[in-house]
């Protein structure tokens, strides 16, 4: 298991923490945590609503479809990650960027699947 801290995890902006299963996708873990985080495109690189700021912990590197998909945003801090192409493997503490309480969206986008895509 791995331990993750979402610091603006609770409604009031306060520290979440958690333990995921190891393998998990960073963007499930949060999500089945009970944060209200986007995942717009279900989890496919395509949306970048899934973002997280990673605070703390490796994160491990990132594969070419998450880099190309940042590289097209605007002026992006490096620690900004997309949750959906992070497999959790290590301890980690975040920020979610996107949260669907403080959008005027009627849901967060369908569920990711399980297993990385694309
Ligand atoms: S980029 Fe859309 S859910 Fe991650």
């Amino acid at each position: 298991m791995t331990t993750i801290e979402v610091l603006n995890g609770n409604p009031d902006g306060s520290s979440l923490v958690f333990e995921a299963e190891e393998g998990k996708r960073l963007v499930l873990a949060i999500e089945d945590a009970g944060i209200d985080i986007l995942h717009r495109c279900g989890g496919r690189a395509r949306c970048t609503t899934c973002r997280c700021d990673i605070v703390d912990g490796d994160a491990d590197a990132m594969r070419e479809v998450e880099r190309e998909r940042l590289a097209r945003e605007d002026e992006l801090a490096p620690s900004v990650r997309l949750s959906c192409q992070i497999i959790t493997e290590n301890d980690l503490k975040l920020k979610v960027i996107y949260r669907l309480s403080e959008s005027d969206l009627s849901d967060a986008g369908p569920r990711p699947n399980d297993e990385m895509e694309p």
